[in-house]
């Protein structure tokens, strides 16, 4: 009698939780880096990390995209790459000119990378998570987007007035999905203009299986840059918390401190960060850490991980014209580069030149350089007197490379996509209360070549 009443005592006064699969990540207690397109690349990711991230989200990736797409191993720094040909491709297309969708760290980003996905469909939606499961913490889905391209294909916000495709594309993400590969299912939704829109919208997505909402503090159709309203998060977390979902809260959260401030005010459980991280990743460090640091500190990490990851250039400019600000000198030079050699020239970063020529000759950059004589003349200065450093210090005379990018050529392993975790059952984190599916896990994993 007595143990009865304590345990009924003690599930009155434990709140729920929905349980962290073994290969999952909670999100309470994180501030963490948002999926952006285009601006959320592995190096804007590793950058993130770097400073203090606790978690980041990938760019928001489409089903149709991921699917058919080819997993391959770089055998020159070791990330995963999804790979597909263009679509006007065939067989005689050459493995250079595939577009590499998707990259991610398997090492600096082990249990820390969500991968969002873009979807209008539970088939599909779980055709494509299937393809990433084994090498992500979570699966994230994008129902705040309120851009065309994502709409119209009643993708991202456009969920949010189809609740019941939304909660039926969870549903089958947590049974088979998320309870196989044991990694969590969660959503990124925005606020309905009428609280009691917003309401019943979350009541229903929180009973689907998933570990964690994160919740855009702005209506669809309102603008970036208009402030965030606050006014129905605290409503948002209580229902989350009563169905023991952790709540993400996103929109002008600018740095970790203030995150941290916003978390405690609001009860939410963790703060996400985009556009201030877009422009100075350091915002993830806090005041006592340094807090933000000038932007050429940043950017030299930045491009040395663009490096390392062997970045597209197209994009690593476009991240740079963000993070170098308009009124500095080198941002007018900066805009005229035309490969990593001439950022790296322009910048001053000398130590990456290196690097930065390697990669160049990868990616056919080479032969476009804006500065091609001083970098010459540069990299021989550097060449002589490494060499000379070199040959003091020891008699050899190469000069040890300090990045990863290890050998300009080298073939490309492409892997079959992992299978669900071995691990057992027991091996999902203690929780309570919020009942498992039913569906037996799915076994079978298609191997796309
Ligand atoms: C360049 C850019 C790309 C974005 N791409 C995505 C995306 O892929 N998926 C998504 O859910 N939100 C996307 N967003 C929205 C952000 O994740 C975030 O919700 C929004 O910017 C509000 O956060 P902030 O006030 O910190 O900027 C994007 C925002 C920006 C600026």
């Amino acid at each position: 009698m007595l143990r009865f009443l304590r345990s009924a005592m003690t599930s009155f006064t434990t709140p729920p939780r929905v349980p962290i699969p073994l290969n999952g990540v909670d999100y309470r207690g994180k501030v963490v880096l948002a999926p952006m397109v285009r601006s959320g690349e592995l190096p804007s990711r590793l950058v993130a990390l770097r400073y203090g991230a606790d978690l980041v989200w990938g760019p928001e990736t489409i089903d149709r995209s991921l699917i058919g797409a080819s997993r391959r191993v770089n055998p020159r720094n070791g990330t995963i790459e999804y790979t597909r040909l263009p679509s006007n491709g065939g067989r005689t297309e050459t493995a250079s000119q595939e577009s590499v969708i998707y990259r991610l760290d398997p090492v600096r980003e082990k249990g820390k990378l969500i991968f969002q996905i873009g979807t209008a469909s539970p088939e599909l939606a779980v055709q494509a998570a299937k393809m990433v499961a084994g090498d992500v913490a979570g699966i994230d889905v994008n129902s705040g987007c309120p851009k065309p391209f994502s709409t119209s294909g009643g993708m991202g916000a456009a969920l949010l007035r189809t609740p019941d495709k939304l909660v039926s594309i969870l549903e089958a993400l947590v049974r088979e999905v998320g309870i196989p590969y044991k990694i969590g299912i969660s959503v990124k939704i925005r606020i309905l203009e009428k609280p009691e829109i917003t309401e019943a919208l979350v009541s229903r997505l929180v009973k689907t299986g998933i570990t964690g909402l994160t919740v855009h503090c702005r209506t669809p159709p309102m603008r970036p840059r208009e402030r965030a309203i606050r006014d129905q998060l605290r409503m948002i977390v209580s229902i989350c918390h009563d169905a023991g979902v952790a709540c993400v809260m996103n929109g002008d959260v600018t740095s970790r401190d203030q995150a941290l401030a916003l978390m405690e005010e609001f009860g939410v459980d963790g703060a996400m960060i985009a556009t201030a991280a877009e422009t100075n990743p350091s915002c993830f460090q806090s005041q006592a850490d340094g807090g933000l640091l000038p932007f050429r500190d940043v950017v030299y990490a930045y491009i040395k991980f663009c490096i390392e990851s062997e970045n597209r250039f197209g994009n690593t400019k476009y991240l740079l014209n963000i993070m170098i600000p308009g009124k500095n000198k080198e941002f007018k030079d900066a805009k005229g580069a035309k490969n990593y050699a001439d950022y790296c020239h322009i910048l001053r970063f000398d130590d990456l030149l290196p690097a930065a020529l390697q990669l160049d000759e990868i990616l056919n950059l080479t032969g476009k350089s804006a500065f091609k004589d001083e970098i010459r003349s540069k990299a021989v200065q550097n060449a002589i007197e490494n060499n000379e450093t070199a040959r003091a210090a020891s008699g050899t005379s190469r000069p040890k490379s300090t990045s990863p990018v290890i050998s300009k050529v080298g073939p490309i392993r492409t892997n079959s996509i992992p299978s669900p975790s071995k691990s057992k059952p027991e091996e999902i984190e203690a929780g309570v209360d919020i009942p498992a599916s039913t569906s037996p896990p799915a076994q079978k994993q298609e191997v796309v070549a």
